[in-house]
């Protein structure tokens, strides 16, 4: 049987570039994003915070169908910062430095309400907290994007995937120093 990763993250963290490095690798990705609008798992526009309104249930059944359509081998990696709420055998949440995630998502033109609801989420790790409370539990690792380039950060998951050493065990990663200055 194939494994099941989960690539998740804060978005602009670096999940559909890590994935298309793994891609090249031989994995066999599936951009959630893309797959809930073309199975209808998109129910919603939430205007404000100008965001689809995904179906969390109705993605996973879209998800399941999606896996069990593949090749039985190989790694899949399921893309999207809802990707650890899927059934999976491992998740990788990217981490950013608010401040460095700042710059990528104004680079995108977005507003500064939407810009500060993202840092504040990565601040405080939302989503790593989110996949290490599941249950039942799945192994958790994260993988910090602030510095090296998506080559190195790609090999050092791929590695770790596979057993290897690469010090990305979750609960390393803490932006509570760079925090404090926002105060
Ligand atoms: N080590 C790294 N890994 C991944 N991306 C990196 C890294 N260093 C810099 N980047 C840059 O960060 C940006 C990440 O954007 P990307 O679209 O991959 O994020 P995302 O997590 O898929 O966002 P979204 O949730 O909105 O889809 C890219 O411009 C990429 O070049
Ligand atoms: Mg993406």
């Amino acid at each position: 049987m194939s494994r099941v990763v989960s690539l998740t993250g804060t978005p602009g963290t670096g999940k559909t570039t890590i994935a298309g490095h793994l891609a090249g690798m031989g994995w066999q990705t599936i951009e959630l994003t893309e797959l809930a609008r073309r199975q209808g798992a998109v129910v919603g526009r939430d205007e404000n915070r100008q965001t689809d309104e995904v179906d969390v249930d109705l993605l996973s059944d879209a998800v399941a169908m999606e896996v069990r359509s593949l090749p039985t081998v190989g790694n899949i990696l399921l893309v999207s910062h809802l990707s650890h709420l899927m059934t999976c055998d491992q998740v990788v949440v990217l981490r950013t430095s608010p401040r460095t995630l700042r710059q990528r998502l104004e680079a995108r033109g977005w507003p500064e309400s939407k810009v500060r609801e993202n840092l504040e989420a990565e601040a405080v790790g939302v989503i790593l907290v989110e996949a290490m409370e599941l249950e039942p539990a799945v192994p958790v690792l994260e993988a910090d994007t602030t510095s090296e380039g998506p080559d190195v950060t790609a090999n050092r998951i791929a590695n770790a995937l596979d057993g290897g050493e690469a010090d990305l065990e979750a609960g390393r990663v803490d932006w509570s120093e760079e925090v404090m200055e926002w105060y």
